[in-house]
């Protein structure tokens, strides 16, 4: 209910951010979608929202190329960042990322959750884990959200499931419920808003 009410008011893009210093100031609390470029974190955003085109979207990995800001009605800033795992841009642009990337997850005191998403089909891979690792380092809780539910059959879904749950437990400071979504048939999107609404 809560949930609903957060997302019923429109959601609007306020910026996008490309050093540290360009962060909104720090007077709300925010969440934000990370995850391997491609992953789907733009499109979890426009399902949230109900606005397709809010954040952008793209079959292109590397899309989302800032940190881009979004303002819900009196609630938290929901944050797209830009994916990790991605080695067809120039090395130093790659190093940059990366760089304001770890800054912003381990030092924003107002950042209230990591939303790490997993697509489906691929499980936790190795840069994934990297990032789990991370963030057990920082003060920040963190939750899987699984994506890209609607490319699978119910048998990799158990699967999946199973190893996330497997690989979480080398990170006990994840939190310990698996978001399973499709953003394309709306699966587990109620769930998720429901997750940021509560949150304080
Ligand atoms: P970067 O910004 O490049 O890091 O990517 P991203 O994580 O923001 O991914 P994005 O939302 O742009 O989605 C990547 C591709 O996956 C797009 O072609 C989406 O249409 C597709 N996609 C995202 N979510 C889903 C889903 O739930 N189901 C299906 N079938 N496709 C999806
Ligand atoms: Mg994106």
């Amino acid at each position: 209910e809560r949930g609903r009410l957060l997302f019923a008011a429109p959601v609007e893009f306020l910026k996008g951010v490309v050093a540290m210093s360009g962060l909104p100031p720090a007077d709300r609390i925010e969440v934000c979608f990370a995850g391997r470029s491609n992953v789907g974190k733009s499109s979890l955003i426009n399902a949230l929202t109900g606005r397709k085109n809010l954040a952008r979207a793209s079959n292109t990995p590397g899309r989302t190329q800032e940190i881009n800001f979004f303002t819900t009605k009196d609630g938290p800033y929901l944050v797209d960042l830009p994916g990790y795992g991605f080695a067809q841009a120039p090395v130093a642009v790659v190093a940059k990322w990366q760089a304001l990337l770890k800054n912003y997850l381990s030092g924003r005191p107002t950042l209230r959750r990591v939303f790490v998403l997993i697509d489906s089909r691929h499980g936790i891979k190795k840069v994934d884990d990297e990032i789990l690792s991370l963030l057990d380092r920082s003060a920040v809780t963190f939750q899987v959200v699984l994506t890209k539910l609607d490319k699978i059959n119910a048998k990799d879904r158990t699967a999946v499931i199973e190893q996330v749950k497997g690989a979480l437990a080398k990170h006990p400071a994840a939190y310990p419920e698996i978001v399973i979504t499709s953003s394309e048939k709306g699966e587990g999107i109620e769930t998720l808003r429901a997750i940021i609404a509560g949150l304080e």
